[in-house]
C-alpha cells in the first residue's frame, strides 16, 4: 500500500478545553473537589437529571410511537408550533410573520441561521466578545468574516455603546449576533432600557438581527427572559432566532433545537425556508426527532407543561440563591461578587489570571476553565463557604 496522501496533510486541533478539564477532575481523588468547568445544570446534590416531565413524555412517546419514518428537513413541526407562545409571547406569529424549523440543538440553529444569511449576501458578523466559543468557530467554518466588540465594562455591566455603535455601522452585508439572555460566559445580560436602545438601533441602520437564545428560563422567568429578543422583533422587519431547548428542558445529548425566522410575510418566509431546508438538507438532512417529539408532549397537555415550568423554576431559584449568596460574601480577595446578583445564568467569569486558575486547581480541588468562567449550577450551599475560602486565599 501506497503513503498516505491526504491525512498525512492534517495537523492536530487543540483538544476542547473543557473536555480535558472533565478528565482531569474525573481522576482528582479529593472527596472535597468542586467543578465548575462543564456548562450543564447541577442540583444542590451535584446531579443533571433527566427532567419529571421529560420522563413522562418519553414514556408516552415509547407508548404511541407507531413509526419512525422519515419527516422532512423541517423536522417536528408540532414540535417547532407549540414551542413559538413561549418564545415569542401572545401573538406567537406576529401576525404571520415568524416561522419555524427543528434543528440539532441550539448549535444546528446558529449554523443554520449564519448559512442562510451568508445565503443572503451576508458578509460580517459582528458579535460581542467574550462569548460561547463556538459562535466564532461556526462563523469562521463558514468563511464570514468576525467583527468583534466588547460585551462588557469591566464594572460587570453590559457595554450598550459597543453594541449600539456595533448595530449602527454593521451595513448591509453585516449582521449583529445577539445573546437573548443568560449571556455566555458572562452572565450579564441587556437590562430592559438597554434592549429598547438596541431594538432602535436596528430599526434606526436596518442591520440584520440573529439572536440566541439558549438559555430561556434560566435567567429571570421564561417571558423575562424574551422580553429584550421580543422588544428587538417588534421593531425590525426580518431577523433570525436560534433556539435551544438543550437547557431549559435538561435534553443537552438529544439535541433539541429550532430556527425560527422573522420575515415580511408568507411568500418571503416560503423562500427563506426553502433554502433554509436545502442547506439543512446538505448538513444533516434531517434533526434527530426524541427530545423535540417529546418537548411536544409536554408542552401539548397543560399538566405536563405546569410540571416543567415547575422544574424550571426550581432551576432557576437555584441558581439565584447560589448568586445572592456569592454576593452577599462581599468580596473574595481583591475580586468583588457582588455585580453576581444582578447577572443572570449558569454563567459568570471571575478575574482570575491563568496562575491563580492553576492554584486553585492544584491546592484547592476548585476546577473551572482558564478564563475564568464558573458554573454557577456547579456551587451548592455546603461547598459554597469553602470556594470563597480558596478564592479569598488565591486572589488574594
Ligand atoms: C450561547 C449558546 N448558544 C447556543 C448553544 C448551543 O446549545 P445546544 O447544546 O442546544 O447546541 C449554547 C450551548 O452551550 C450556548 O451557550
Amino acid at each position: 500500500m501506497g503513503r498516505s496522501m491526504m491525512l498525512n496533510r492534517l495537523s492536530p486541533q487543540a483538544p476542547d478545553a473543557l473536555l480535558a478539564l472533565i478528565r482531569l477532575h474525573a481522576a482528582d481523588p479529593r472527596e472535597h473537589k468542586i467543578d465548575l468547568g462543564v456548562g450543564v445544570y447541577r442540583t444542590e446534590e451535584g446531579a443533571t437529571p433527566v427532567f419529571a416531565a421529560i420522563k413522562t413524555a418519553e414514556q408516552q412517546l415509547i407508548d404511541t410511537q407507531d413509526s419512525k419514518s422519515y419527516l422532512g428537513p423541517e423536522g417536528d413541526t408540532g414540535f417547532v408550533n407549540v414551542l413559538m407562545p413561549y418564545i415569542f409571547g401572545a401573538d406567537p406569529t406576529m401576525g404571520g410573520r415568524i416561522a419555524g424549523m427543528q434543528t440539532p440543538g441550539g448549535t444546528g440553529a446558529v449554523r443554520l441561521a449564519l448559512a442562510l444569511a451568508q445565503k443572503a449576501g451576508m458578509k460580517r458578523v459582528h458579535l460581542g466578545v467574550p462569548s460561547w466559543p463556538n459562535h466564532a468557530q461556526i462563523i469562521a467554518d463558514l468563511g464570514l468574516e468576525l467583527v468583534t466588540f466588547d460585551h462588557a465594562n469591566p464594572d460587570g455591566s453590559a457595554n450598550l455603546d459597543a453594541v449600539l455603535a456595533a448595530i449602527s455601522g454593521a451595513g448591509a452585508q453585516g449582521a449583529v449576533l445577539l445573546h437573548a439572555c443568560c449571556h455566555n460566559p458572562t452572565g450579564i445580560d441587556y437590562t430592559p432600557d438597554q434592549w429598547d436602545a438596541i431594538a432602535d438601533a436596528f430599526a434606526a441602520s436596518g442591520t440584520f438581527p440573529i439572536i440566541d437564545s439558549a438559555y430561556q428560563g434560566l435567567g429571570r422567568g421564561l417571558a423575562e427572559d424574551a422580553a429584550g429578543m421580543r422588544a428587538v422583533l417588534a421593531k425590525v422587519p426580518e431577523a433570525f432566532i436560534a433556539y435551544s431547548c438543550d437547557k431549559n428542558f435538561g435534553q443537552y445529548r438529544d439535541r433539541v433545537g429550532a430556527f425560527y425566522i422573522l420575515g415580511n410575510g408568507q411568500d418571503e418566509l416560503d423562500t427563506a425556508f426553502s433554502n433554509a431546508n436545502a442547506l439543512a438538507r446538505a448538513c444533516w438532512s434531517m434533526p434527530p426527532d426524541h427530545g423535540g417529539a417529546a418537548v411536544r408532549i409536554i408542552l401539548s397537555d397543560p399538566g405536563m407543561a405546569k410540571t416543567w415550568l415547575a422544574e424550571l423554576d426550581d432551576m432557576r431559584a437555584r441558581m439565584r440563591a447560589v448568586r445572592d449568596a456569592l454576593a452577599a460574601a462581599g468580596r473574595a480577595g481583591r475580586i468583588d461578587l457582588t455585580p453576581l446578583a444582578a447577572q443572570n445564568g449558569l454563567f459568570a467569569v471571575l478575574p482570575v489570571t491563568k496562575d491563580e486558575v492553576a492554584t486553585l486547581r492544584e491546592d484547592h480541588a476548585i476546577y473551572m476553565a482558564a478564563s475564568g468562567r464558573i458554573n454557577i449550577a456547579g456551587l451548592t450551599m455546603a461547598n459554597l463557604p469553602r470556594f470563597i475560602a480558596a478564592l479569598t486565599a488565591v486572589a488574594g
